[in-house]
């Protein structure tokens, strides 16, 4: 799927305040969007009342996701500091369950950074950490991280 240019300048406008810089993981403009020149990748926007944006309405989060063979795994999963605490990241979550289950997948995964306080928004929504990758991420001070694997299956 090719997201067309004033969604990826959606993405982006939450991409740059939603991550801290400290982390790493951001994601770059080009790095998007060569993730959806793939034809497997799947853009989820949403405004700040958890539905999807109208066409002149900047995104208040988004999700990005790549299907695979019965299994589809989240990329990214963003919400601007000021929509937090609101529901939208499960309204997300919820949406790429869903759309992936409509595709044909029957698990989503997940990568996140050891300490990510994201975690619990993920436990609270049925997955659970199946692995873990050793010094995965690294951090802007060059220390290196690990990501955990989450899944989970519907
Ligand atoms: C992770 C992230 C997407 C969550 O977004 P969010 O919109 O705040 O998520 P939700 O509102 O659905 O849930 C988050 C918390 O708000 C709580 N919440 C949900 N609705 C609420 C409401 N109406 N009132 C108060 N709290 C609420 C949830 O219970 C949850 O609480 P908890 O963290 O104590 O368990 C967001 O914090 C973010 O963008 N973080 C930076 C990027 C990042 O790290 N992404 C994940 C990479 S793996």
């Amino acid at each position: 799927m090719n997201a067309p240019v004033d969604d990826i300048d959606r993405v982006m406008g939450v991409m740059e305040r939603a991550f801290e810089p400290a982390w790493g993981e951001a994601w770059s403009r080009r790095q998007v969007e060569d993730a959806m020149l793939m034809g497997n990748c799947h853009l989820l926007l949403c405004a700040q009342d958890a539905r999807p944006p109208a066409a002149d309405e900047p995104a208040a989060g988004f999700a990005l996701s790549r299907h695979g063979f019965e299994e589809e795994e989240l990329l990214l999963l963003a919400v601007l500091p000021e929509h937090r605490h609101s529901g939208l990241g499960k309204y997300l979550l919820d949406q790429v369950k869903q759309t992936a289950r409509e595709r044909g997948a029957h698990r989503l995964l997940l990568e996140m950074r050891d300490g990510n306080p994201a975690e619990r928004i993920y436990l609270a929504a049925g997955f659970a950490p199946i692995g873990r990758r050793t010094k995965y991420y690294r951090a802007a001070s060059g220390d290196r991280i690990d990501a955990i694997t989450f899944s989970c299956t519907f």
